[in-house]
C-alpha cells in the first residue's frame, strides 16, 4: 500500500467549557497523538493541529452557571487543557484558541466567499425566542422533549441520549433553558446552508470512502443521507462568536454559528504557524486530511465542513475521520454535569510520572468499534499484569544481566546464529503494527507490540543464559536481547513516549534521532558500547490507590447530587474547623429556589441592589449586597438560592424578607446557587 508523504492531522477542538476527562482522551486525542507520533517516526511531512473552540452557547451557559463572564471561561478552561494536554504527552503543533484575531478573520473572509458565491440561502424564520431574557434560543437555550427517543432534556441542536441531531422546532413541548419559561416566535433573518441541494455531491464523497472508513463512522454518514439532509443556518442571533463579515445587510447582533466556525479553525491554526507555508497542507493534492473525533462530531465532521469545504472550492476534503465511540466510568456514561469522570488534570496530579500507564490502558480499551468502560480496578490490572510484569519486567531482566556479566556493556555476538533468525516473528509483528496503525486500529496495534514483547521474554527464559558457563555464549544471548530491547524503544513510542524516552536513556542511546525502521538488519546498538543503571519502568498499582480513587468518584458525585449547580453553599461559614450543627440546626433553615424579577440600586449603597424575588408561594423583597459584581440588568431572570425564614430587616430604609445565598472564593468573587438544570421558583432545597 502506498501512504501518502504530506498529513494534516487534526483532534476535534474541545470546549473551553470545562476540563478534559478520560472519555475525551480515549475518544480522540490519545489516538490521534499516536498516529501523529508514528508519521513522524516514519519521517512523514505532518502537522498537527488543535486548539480551543471557545464559541457556542456551552461557553455562554457554562458562564452563567459559574456566575463569571463567557471570556474568563474559556480564560480559565483554555489554560488548564493546554497545560494537561502538554502535561500528557499529547504534542501538537499548534494548541491555538477560536478567538484569535486570526481566526475571527479567517472564518469571516470563508463566509464571505461562500456568500459571494451565492451559496447561502438567505431566510426569515420564524425562531424561538425568550421574552424575559430577550433572548433567541437557539442549541442548549432551549430543551424539550426528543422527538425519537422522547428523553425529556434534548437539547435544541442534539438529543445526547439517541445522538439523533435536531432543530429547535422539532423539540416536543420546548422551554427555555434561560428562564425555564415556555418561548414564544420571533422571526429573524438567518443564511442557511443548503444541505438538501448539496446532498448529491456530499454523498458522492461519502461514499467513495466506502472502503476505508470505519464502520461506526460510514454508518451514521449512510443514515444521514437516508433520511435527507436539511438546509441548515451558518448563523445565530447571540452576541457570544465571531461577528458576520461587515457590510452584510441585516448582519447587527449576530455571529456565525460555532460548528461553522469551529472547524474553520483547524485552517485558522495552521496558518498561524506556518504563515505563507499553509496551504499545501489543505490545498495539495499530495497532502491528506485526517480529522479525530468522537461520534457526537461526526455530521458536522464528514457531511457539513466538508460540504463547506466544497463549496469554498479551493480546499482538500478530509480523507479520513476516525470517529470513536464513548467511554463509560464505572458502568455509567461520564457526565460533567453530575461529575461522573476522571478529570486529566487531576490524574496527573495524582499519578506523577504515571503518563504512559493511563495512555496504556486507555488504548488497550479505546471505544474503537463500539461503547467501552474505564474501571479503576481494570486499569490496575492492566498495569500491573502488561506494563510491570510483562514489558518492565523483560527490560529490568535483560538490563540486570549485563550488568552482572559485563559491568554494564553491550556484550559481543561472534556467533553465526543471527538475530533475525532468532526472533523470527519480529517482522511479522512489526508489519502488522503498521498496517494497524494506518488503519486506525490502535488497539489491536499495541496487543501486537505486548507480543513483541512476550516472545522476548519467551525466549530469555528458555535461552536461560544464567545457567550456562559460556560466557561468550551468554553475551550472544544478551547481545540479541539489548537489540531487542532498543527495537522495543522504538516501536513503543507513538504509545508510550514517556517509557520509550526511559528504554532508550537507559540504553544510553539518543532518543532525539529515533526512526520508524525497526524491521532493518542493522543494530540498533553496538557491542561495547557503555549502558546506563537499570530503572524501574512502572512501578506497581496498589490497592490503596485504587480504592482513594473510587471514593473520590463516588464522594464528588454525591457532593454534586446535593448541589447541583456544582458550587458548595457557603452559609457564613468561615472555614472546615467550623463547629458541627446537628440535622436538626440544619432543618430550621427554610431554602428555596426563587427567582429574580426585578432589580434596581438602592441609593447612596453602591453595594446594594433591591431585588424582587419570586419564590413560588409569593413574591419578596430582598436587599443584597451584590451590586459591586452584577448590574441590575444582569440578573433579572436569575435562579438564586433563597433563605427564605430569615428573620426580616431593615436595610438603609427597606425591610429585607430574606438572604440570597452566594458562594464566594478566597479572591472574593461571588456566584449564584442556581440549579443545574431549569427549576421552577419555589422549589425546596433540602
Ligand atoms: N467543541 C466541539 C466538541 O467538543 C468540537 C469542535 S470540533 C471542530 O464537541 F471541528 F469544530 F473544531
Ligand atoms: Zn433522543
Amino acid at each position: 500500500m502506498n501512504y501518502p508523504e504530506r498529513y494534516l492531522i487534526t483532534a476535534a477542538l474541545p470546549y473551553a467549557n470545562g476540563p478534559l476527562h478520560i472519555g475525551h482522551i480515549a475518544g480522540a486525542y490519545l489516538p490521534a497523538d499516536i498516529y501523529v507520533r508514528f508519521l513522524r517516526l516514519k519521517r512523514k511531512d505532518v502537522k498537527f493541529i488543535c486548539g480551543s473552540d471557545e464559541h457556542g452557547v456551552p461557553i455562554t451557559i457554562r458562564a452563567k452557571k459559574e456566575g463569571i463572564t463567557p471570556q474568563q471561561v474559556v480564560d480559565k478552561y483554555h489554560n488548564i487543557i493546554k497545560t494537561s494536554f502538554e502535561k500528557f504527552g499529547i504534542l501538537f503543533d499548534n494548541y491555538s484558541r477560536t478567538s484569535h484575531q486570526i481566526h475571527h478573520k479567517t472564518a469571516q473572509e470563508f463566509f464571505k466567499t461562500l456568500f459571494d458565491k451565492k451559496v447561502f440561502t438567505e431566510e426569515f424564520t420564524e425562531q424561538y425566542f425568550d421574552i424575559s431574557a430577550n433572548q433567541f434560543l437557539a442549541d442548549r437555550y432551549i430543551v424539550g422533549e426528543c422527538p425519537k427517543c422522547s428523553n425529556p432534556n434534548a437539547f435544541g441542536d442534539q438529543c445526547e441520549k439517541c445522538g439523533t441531531s435536531l432543530s429547535p422546532e422539532e423539540l416536543i413541548h420546548p422551554k427555555s433553558t434561560l428562564s425555564g419559561e415556555k418561548p414564544v416566535k420571533k422571526k429573524t433573518k438567518n443564511w442557511f446552508l443548503p444541505l438538501d441541494k448539496m446532498q448529491p455531491g456530499i454523498e458522492q464523497f461519502i461514499r467513495s470512502h466506502e472502503n476505508d472508513w470505519k464502520t461506526n463512522v460510514m454508518g451514521q454518514c449512510l443514515s444521514w443521507l437516508k433520511e435527507g439532509l436539511k438546509p441548515r443556518a451558518m448563523t445565530r442571533d447571540l452576541d457570544w462568536g465571531v461577528k458576520l463579515p461587515d457590510g452584510l445587510e441585516g448582519s447587527e447582533g449576530k455571529v456565525l454559528y460555532v460548528w461553522f466556525d469551529a472547524p474553520i479553525g483547524y485552517i485558522s491554526a495552521t496558518k498561524e504557524i506556518l504563515e505563507k507555508n499553509w496551504e499545501k497542507y489543505w490545498k495539495d493534492k499530495n497532502s491528506k486530511i485526517v480529522h479525530f473525533i468522537g461520534k457526537d462530531n461526526i455530521v458536522f465532521h464528514c457531511i457539513i465542513f466538508p460540504a463547506m469545504l466544497m463549496a469554498h472550492g479551493e480546499f482538500n476534503v478530509p480523507d479520513n475521520v476516525p470517529a470513536n465511540e464513548f467511554l463509560n466510568l464505572e458502568g455509567e456514561k461520564i457526565s460533567t454535569s453530575r461529575n461522573w469522570a476522571v478529570w486529566l488534570h487531576e490524574y496527573l496530579e495524582d499519578f506523577p510520572e504515571k503518563e504512559d500507564e493511563l495512555r496504556y490502558v486507555l488504548c488497550s480499551i479505546a471505544p474503537e468499534t463500539k461503547d467501552s468502560e474505564f474501571t479503576w480496578k481494570d486499569f490496575q490490572a492492566r498495569v500491573n499484569n502488561e506494563l510491570v510484569a510483562i514489558l518492565g519486567n523483560y527490560v529490568n531482566r535483560v538490563m540486570v544481566l549485563c550488568w552482572k556479566y559485563f559491568e554494564g556493556r553491550v556484550p559481543e555476538n561472534n556467533s553465526t546464529e543471527s538475530f533475525s533468525a532468532t526472533f523470527g516473528e519480529l517482522n511479522t509483528h512489526i508489519r502488522n503494527i503498521e498496517n494497524l496503525i494506518y488503519k486506525f486500529h490502535f488497539r489491536e496495534a499495541l496487543g501486537e507490540f505486548l507480543n513483541i514483547v512476550r516472545m522476548g521474554n519467551k525466549h530469555l527464559t528458555v535461552a536461560e543464559p544464567w545457567k550456562n558457563s559460556n560466557i561468550q555464549e551468554v553475551g550472544k544471548v544478551l547481545n540479541m536481547h539489548v537489540q531487542l530491547i532498543a527495537k522495543i524503544g522504538v516501536i513503543c513510542a507513538p504509545f508510550l513516549p514517556f517509557s520509550s524516552k526511559k528504554i532508550f536513556e537507559m540504553l544510553n542511546l539518543n532518543h532525539g534521532e529515533l526512526t520508524w525502521d525497526p524491521a532493518s538488519t542493522q543494530d540498533l546498538i553496538s557491542a561495547g558500547s557503555q549502558l546506563n543503571k537499570p530503572k524501574i519502568l512502572f512501578p506497581k498499582i496498589e490497592d490503596a490507590d485504587m480504592e482513594k480513587q473510587i471514593t473520590k468518584l463516588h464522594l464528588s458525585k454525591k457532593s454534586n447530587e446535593k448541589n447541583p449547580s456544582q458550587e458548595v453553599p457557603v452559609l457564613n461559614a468561615s472555614g472546615p474547623e467550623q463547629a458541627l450543627i446537628s440535622f436538626a440546626d440544619f432543618s430550621k433553615l427554610e431554602i428555596r429556589i426563587g427567582k429574580i424579577i426585578s432589580a434596581q440600586k438602592v441609593e447612596k449603597a453602591d453595594k446594594l441592589l433591591k431585588l424582587e424575588v419570586d419564590i413560588g408561594s409569593e413574591k419578596r423583597t430582598v436587599v443584597s449586597g451584590i451590586a459591586a459584581f452584577y448590574k441590575p440588568e444582569e440578573v433579572v431572570g436569575q435562579l438564586v438560592s433563597i433563605l427564605v425564614n430569615l428573620a426580616p430587616r431593615k436595610i438603609m430604609g427597606i425591610q429585607s424578607q430574606g438572604m440570597i445565598l452566594m458562594a464566594e472564593n478566597d479572591k472574593n468573587e461571588l456566584a449564584f446557587l442556581a440549579p443545574a438544570k431549569n427549576f421552577e421558583a419555589g422549589g425546596k432545597i433540602s
